[in-house]
């Protein structure tokens, strides 16, 4: 009886809303995957609207649920959501930031402050799209994308 109940309330509390994703991947992935863009970029791919690695050809939320015993339902729909954004994404933050910042999160988590959805520079306080036309040497079009793509990572993170 108690165990249903334990159960329920984690049932209740839902996909972990305030889970960390970079640092869920970074705890239980990253030791062998490297970084989750690149390992998405080139280990997997989207086939009839599916996520699926590209080695085994079997989708990744299957793959998930014996891979290394097994990770929870509401982690691996996290992860999968994650992983396909990445797939599409073209690697603008390595062409043009991660020669001087580690990745992504990283940015967020030192650098950047969110605020009605919209990110911030934290030292400057500058609209990141006004900063980066100054920093980081990106043209108009991929620092859309960076923004883009730092604005997700922000959600994922759960960054404010
Ligand atoms: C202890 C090392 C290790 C950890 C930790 C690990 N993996 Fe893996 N993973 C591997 C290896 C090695 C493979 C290659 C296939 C195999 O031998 O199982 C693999 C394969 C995969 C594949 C299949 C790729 C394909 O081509 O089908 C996916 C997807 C994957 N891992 C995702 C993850 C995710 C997500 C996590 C964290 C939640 C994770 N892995 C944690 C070592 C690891
Ligand atoms: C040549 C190295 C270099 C490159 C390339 C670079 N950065 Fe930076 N970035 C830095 C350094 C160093 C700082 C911190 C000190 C400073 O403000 O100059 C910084 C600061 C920042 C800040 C903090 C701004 C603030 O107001 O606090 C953000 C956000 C940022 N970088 C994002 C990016 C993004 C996104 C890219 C890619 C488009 C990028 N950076 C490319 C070196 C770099």
């Amino acid at each position: 009886m108690i165990g249903r109940c334990v159960l329920l309330l984690v049932m209740l509390a839902g996909p972990a809303a305030a889970e960390d994703l970079h640092a869920l991947w970074d705890g239980q992935c990253g030791a062998c995957h490297g970084h989750a863009g690149d390992f998405a970029r080139s280990s997997l791919e989207i086939r009839n609207d599916q996520l699926m690695g590209k080695a085994s050809g079997r989708p990744v939320a299957e793959y998930l649920v014996v891979h290394n015993g097994g990770y929870s339902a509401p982690q691996i729909a996290a992860l999968r959501a994650m992983l396909t954004a990445q797939v599409q994404t073209t690697p603008e933050f390595q062409a043009h930031c991660d020669g001087c910042h580690d990745s992504a999160a990283q940015v967020l988590r030192d650098w950047v402050l969110v605020r009605d959805g919209h990110l911030f520079g934290r030292q400057s306080g500058q609209d990141l799209e006004q900063f980066l036309i100054r920093h980081g040497g990106a043209d108009a079009d991929s620092r859309g994308r960076i923004i883009q793509s730092l604005t997700r990572v922000a959600d994922e993170l759960n960054h404010r």
